[in-house]
């Protein structure tokens, strides 16, 4: 696919729903008692994923009319898969099913696809088999794909060494069927989706800074979910309208939650003309609509409690750094290196082949901004967000750059492309 410099963009745009709501609402539907309705959930492949490896353990989920109806089994009512479940690209599906299968009285297998098969798993199979899983690496090399014997769990207190919302919400789910309440402790709040929505299905549970404990539950209960728009692919659009000239984009209905809004707070601290209208909260999740304006934008530091909040978002900050004047300086950002792909490497090699004074460090990268960015060739390692911020960059460049295996923004936003052609 091929990309080159507009003059300007404008218009209004919803975003489709969020993929980490979108997950936990087929799950825990799933797991309650009655029926579940999901409205904008997003029909990205990595939701996909979770909704056909509960199909394959017994639980009827429809989709038509923009809603997915879920007739949830109840916490003990899973069947036994008769195959291996096939989580696709989505670390989500993994890491959460993983906490789910470790309380279910049967065996299963859990597999993905090469990128899953290298993403590290010892993060869930330590704290899962703490809790009595059993649990197997079936390389032996840390990763999927995972055999798991489920059982009766112990509850633990779990000081988990990284921000991490798949490993917290894979233990959250695991306490469900413990005998005494769990706690995990983070190094910094990761996202906390898994928390809100637990409650509103009647689940016990509490935080306190970075700590959360979860009740076993008895049961819990179906609800009605509107899922917001997704910040993450929202962020691509805020970055588009800030560089491209003469821009001004209206993003309606985004969630907005403290744990998710970090680009917020970093394109307003590098001069970003962003502007919250019509706030709401929708299923517990804040949500507002988004308008950017294009804007001079200079270089700022990152790191710290803000990373977890914006993960997601740091290919696409890194970009806008090419377009703000002076230093950006993205640290403790490590975590980038095991996501669907080496997010730092991808990003520095495919930003330096456009042009831009960008260089890694250990734990983020290191951007001197203000170089104009010229089109390239861009390797996306099909990584959707990789692809998702090379578009975005190559509005703002010289010449043509063209994007490899362009078509894996399909893991999180199917229609990318053309809802970017509708404001130009
Ligand atoms: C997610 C948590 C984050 C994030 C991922 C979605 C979730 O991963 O990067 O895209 O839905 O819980 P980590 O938990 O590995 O940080």
């Amino acid at each position: 696919m091929r990309f080159s410099r507009i003059k300007r963009l404008r218009g209004e745009i919803a975003v489709p729903g969020d993929k980490s709501i979108s997950h936990r609402a087929v799950m825990f539907g799933a797991l309650a008692d009655g029926t579940t309705e999901i409205t904008n959930f997003l029909r990205g492949a990595d939701c996909l994923s979770t909704i056909s490896c509960f199909r394959q353990m017994g639980v009827s989920i429809k989709e038509g009319n923009g809603t997915v109806t879920i007739q949830g089994k109840g916490l003990y009512g899973l069947s036994a898969p008769s195959s291996w479940l096939d989580t696709g690209n989505s670390g989500t599906t993994t890491r959460l099913i993983s906490g789910i299968l470790s309380g279910q009285p049967f065996e299963s297998v859990v597999n993905g696809d090469s990128s899953i098969q290298t993403r590290p798993m010892n993060r869930i199979i330590q704290p899962l088999s703490q809790m009595g899983a059993h649990i197997t690496s079936l390389r032996g090399n840390g990763c999927a794909p995972l055999r798991i014997q489920g059982t009766g769990l112990h509850a633990i207190h779990y000081e988990s060494p990284v921000a991490s919302a798949q490993v917290k919400s894979s233990i959250l789910l695991a306490g469900l069927y413990a005998d005494g309440p769990t706690t995990v402790t983070e190094p910094y709040l990761s996202r906390n989706h898994s928390e809100i929505m637990l409650r509103m299905f009647g689940a016990d549970v509490t935080s306190s800074g970075a700590t959360v404990t979860i009740q076993p539950a008895p049961s819990l209960t179906g609800q009605r979910i509107h899922v917001p728009g997704d910040i993450s692919s929202a962020a691509y659009f805020l970055a588009a309208g800030l560089i491209v000239p003469d821009s001004e984009i209206l993003i309606k209905h985004v969630g907005v939650n403290p744990t998710r809004d970090g680009v917020l707070r970093v394109f307003r601290e590098m001069g970003g003309d962003i502007t919250l209208l019509n706030e709401k909260t929708d299923s517990g999740e804040p949500t507002a609509d988004l308008l950017v304006r294009t804007s001079d934008l200079h270089g700022v530091t990152i790191g710290g409690s803000i990373i977890p909040t914006l993960i997601d978002e740091i290919p696409i900050i890194a970009v806008l750094a090419c377009f703000a004047r002076g230093t950006t300086i993205i640290k403790n950002a490590q975590e980038l290196k095991v996501k669907e792909s080496n997010r730092i490497d991808v990003m520095v090699k495919n930003l330096s082949a456009m042009g831009a004074h960008i260089r890694a460090t250990d734990d983020g990268m290191i951007i001197e901004g203000g170089h104009p960015l010229r089109g390239a060739l861009i390797d996306s390692r099909l990584d959707h967000r990789i692809a998702m911020s090379f578009a975005i960059a190559a509005l703002a460049a010289d010449g043509e750059t063209e994007i490899k295996g362009a078509d894996c923004v399909t893991i999180s936003y199917p229609g990318f492309y053309e809802d970017l052609e509708t404001l130009m």
